[in-house]
């Protein structure tokens, strides 16, 4: 693990996803690969109660259309019959949508890994047990999720792990504002007791003052998803805990030459 100098982890978003098909094994090893503090990845609940790693509601993007399946209404055979890197690059063909357990056994003993939850409350208790299974340490596991109550439900359930929630921003196309608000996120952190706010990376919002007012209310701040060397440095300049990305080893480098 290299430190950069403003310390941010460096975290691989859905794995190295830009050089290797997301949410993949093959995408994960590439992330530690090119030297990732933490990687990212997406989780459902299957209709049989396994809990697998893909990013989209149903499965007909990383299949190349071969097939359309809900990971709610699929089992673990049939998400697991399916091939889910080709789409990406015939060098890949043979993937499939791995396990939490198979990714949570690509992390080194000094890697983190951020669990979001792309599924609802009813991930919570099979989700812990499957974390407290594995041989990472509590502070190698960060959870994350949009849903407010799928946080909230977390911390009080598994507060050994880190819990932060994910927001992105809209603009009123009259008024010009974009929600949520600060005063919204801020009431949100506080309800869910969430450890951080993994805020998306849209420079109109996130500025100095809004930075300010999150670290005042005692969190941390991440950053996703931030591919762009210039818009790396100015997240690293506002003191992001993390900056998540799809290319690891470029951002880090980006950061590294200031
Ligand atoms: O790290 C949070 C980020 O991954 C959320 O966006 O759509 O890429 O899962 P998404
Ligand atoms: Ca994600």
């Amino acid at each position: 693990m290299v430190a950069t100098s403003e310390a941010q982890m460096i975290v691989a978003h859905r794995g190295a996803s830009f050089d290797a098909p997301e949410n993949t094994l093959a995408s994960f090893q590439e992330a530690w690969k090119q030297k990732a503090d933490a990687i990212e990845g997406d989780f459902y609940l299957t209709k049989d109660g396994h809990i697998v790693c893909m990013h989209d509601k149903t499965t007909k993007r990383t299949t190349g259309g071969a097939a359309e399946l809900k990971p709610a209404d699929a089992t673990l055979e049939q998400l697991r019959a399916l091939e889910v890197g080709a789409w990406k690059n015939d060098k890949f063909s043979g993937e499939r949508i791995p396990l939490l357990e198979e990714v949570l056994a690509t992390v080194p003993q000094n890697g983190k890994i951020l669990v979001e939850v792309k599924c609802g409350p009813e991930i919570v208790e099979p989700l812990r047990v499957g974390l407290e299974k594995s041989s990472l340490k509590p502070e190698q596991i960060v959870i994350i999720c949009f849903d407010d109550e799928v946080v909230k439900q977390c911390r009080e359930k598994m507060p050994q792990y880190k819990a932060n929630w994910l927001t992105s921003y809209k603009q009123n196309p009259e008024t010009g504002k974009w929600s949520p608000s600060v005063k919204s996120v801020l009431n949100t952190l506080r309800e869910t007791k969430a450890t951080g706010l993994g805020t998306q990376a849209r420079d109109e919002v996130v500025t100095v003052e809004f930075v300010k007012q999150i670290r005042d209310a005692g969190v941390e701040c991440h950053v996703w998803t931030v591919n762009d060397e210039a818009q790396a440095k100015r997240y690293a300049s506002l003191g992001f805990d993390s900056i998540t990305t799809d290319k690891p080893a470029a951002i880090r480098h980006a950061l590294a030459e200031g």
